[in-house]
C-alpha cells in the first residue's frame, strides 16, 4: 500500500504526468523522509530547465546562456554564432541513441566555441542585471515557495548547474531567493579591471561532469560539513544530473526527480531507469511541494 504517494497524487494537478518505475520504493523513500524530517535532508538541484521552465504556454523560456544568446545588449552577429552552436550542439546533448561517452567531445567543443564567442564580443560586468531583468527566465511555479519552505528549515540547498555562474547567481536574486540557505556550483566568468569579459575561471563544469570531483573543486568540505544529512532531494532535467548525488556521505533516502521537458517518448525509458520520479511536461515544483508537505 502506498499510501503517502497516493495522498501526493490526488493532491496533484497531473497525476497521469508523474511515471515511477517502482512505487513501493519509493513509497518507502518518503516515508523515511518523513520521519527522518528536515534535520536529516539536504537539496541538490540542476538550475536550467529544472529550477527554470522549459516553457510558458508553448513559447520556450530562457536558460543562462540564453539570456545571453537572446540580450539586445549583444550584437547580432554574436547572437547567430551562439544560435548556431546551440542548433548543432543541444540535439546531441539530449540524444538519446548516443551514450554520454560519445557525447562528451561535442559538449567540451560546445563549451570552448561558446566561451570563446562570448569572449571576442565586447560583453561588460555591469550588463549582467539588466540582462537578466529584461530576459525571459522563468522560475517553475512554486519554485520560489520551495526555496522560501527549504530556508525557512535551514535544509541547504546547492544549485548544480553547467550554466553560467554569474548569472543565475543574478536569476536567484531577481526572485529573491538567493537565501543564507543556498550554495551555487557553476561556471564563473572572469573580468578585467575595466569589468570585461575575458574568460572563465576555475575547473569547467559541462552538463556531464556534474559530480563529486566537481563539487570538491568548488566546495570543498561542502558534504563532509552535511555528513548528518544523508536524505536528498535531487531535481534535474538530463540523465547527467543523476550524478550530483555522488559525493553525498552516508546516503539514505535519496530521491531522484527528473523532469521531463522534451523528447518525451523517445527519453521516457532512460529517464525512468535514472530517475525515481519522472514528472513530464510539468513547469511547477507542485509535486516536490508536496513531497515536503510531509517532510518539512
Ligand atoms: P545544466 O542545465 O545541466 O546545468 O546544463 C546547462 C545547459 O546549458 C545545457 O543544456 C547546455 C546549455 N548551453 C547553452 O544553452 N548554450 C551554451 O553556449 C552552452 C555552452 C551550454
Ligand atoms: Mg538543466
Amino acid at each position: 500500500m502506498c499510501s503517502i504517494l497516493s495522498n501526493i497524487l490526488q493532491r496533484y494537478e497531473k497525476p497521469e504526468a508523474v511515471k515511477i518505475k517502482n512505487p513501493e520504493r519509493v513509497e518507502e523513500l518518503i516515508k523515511n523522509m518523513a520521519a527522518d524530517g528536515p534535520g536529516a535532508l539536504q537539496m541538490i538541484t540542476d538550475f536550467d530547465m529544472t529550477l527554470t521552465r522549459f516553457h510558458q504556454d508553448g513559447e520556450k523560456c530562457d536558460t543562462c546562456h540564453g539570456i545571453l544568446h537572446s540580450s539586445s545588449l549583444m550584437s547580432e552577429e554574436f547572437k547567430k554564432r551562439s544560435q548556431d552552436l546551440f542548433n548543432k550542439y543541444y540535439p546531441i546533448e539530449i540524444d538519446h541513441t548516443m551514450t554520454v561517452e560519445e557525447k562528451i567531445p561535442y559538449m567540451l567543443k560546445w563549451y570552448e566555441e561558446s566561451h570563446e564567442t562570448l569572449t571576442t564580443f565586447p560583453f561588460e560586468k555591469k550588463h549582467l542585471t539588466e540582462m537578466v531583468k529584461t530576459s525571459r527566465i522563468l522560475f517553475r511555479d512554486g519554485a520560489v515557495e520551495m526555496l522560501e519552505a527549504l530556508n525557512e528549515k535551514q535544509v541547504p540547498v546547492m544549485v548544480f548547474s553547467a550554466g553560467v555562474g554569474d548569472i543565475l547567481e543574478e536569476v536567484l536574486r531577481k526572485f529573491n531567493s538567493y537565501h543564507s540557505n543556498t550554495k551555487v556550483v557553476s561556471n564563473s566568468m572572469e573580468f578585467n579591471d575595466e569589468g570585461r569579459l575575458i574568460g572563465f575561471k576555475g575547473p569547467l563544469i559541462h552538463m556531464f561532469n556534474k559530480n563529486e570531483k566537481a563539487i570538491r573543486q568548488s566546495q570543498p568540505k561542502y558534504f563532509e560539513n552535511l555528513s548528518h544529512r544523508g536524505n536528498v532531494l535531487l531535481l534535474g532535467d538530463s540523465l547527467g544530473d543523476v550524478d550530483m548525488v555522488e559525493g553525498v556521505m552516508e546516503p539514505g533516502a535519496v530521491i531522484k526527480i527528473g523532469f521531463l521537458n522534451t523528447k518525451i517518448e523517445e527519453r521516457l525509458e532512460s529517464f525512468m531507469n535514472s530517475f525515481d520520479i519522472v514528472l513530464i511536461d510539468d513547469q511547477s515544483m507542485d509535486f516536490i511541494n508536496l513531497i515536503l508537505t510531509h517532510v518539512l
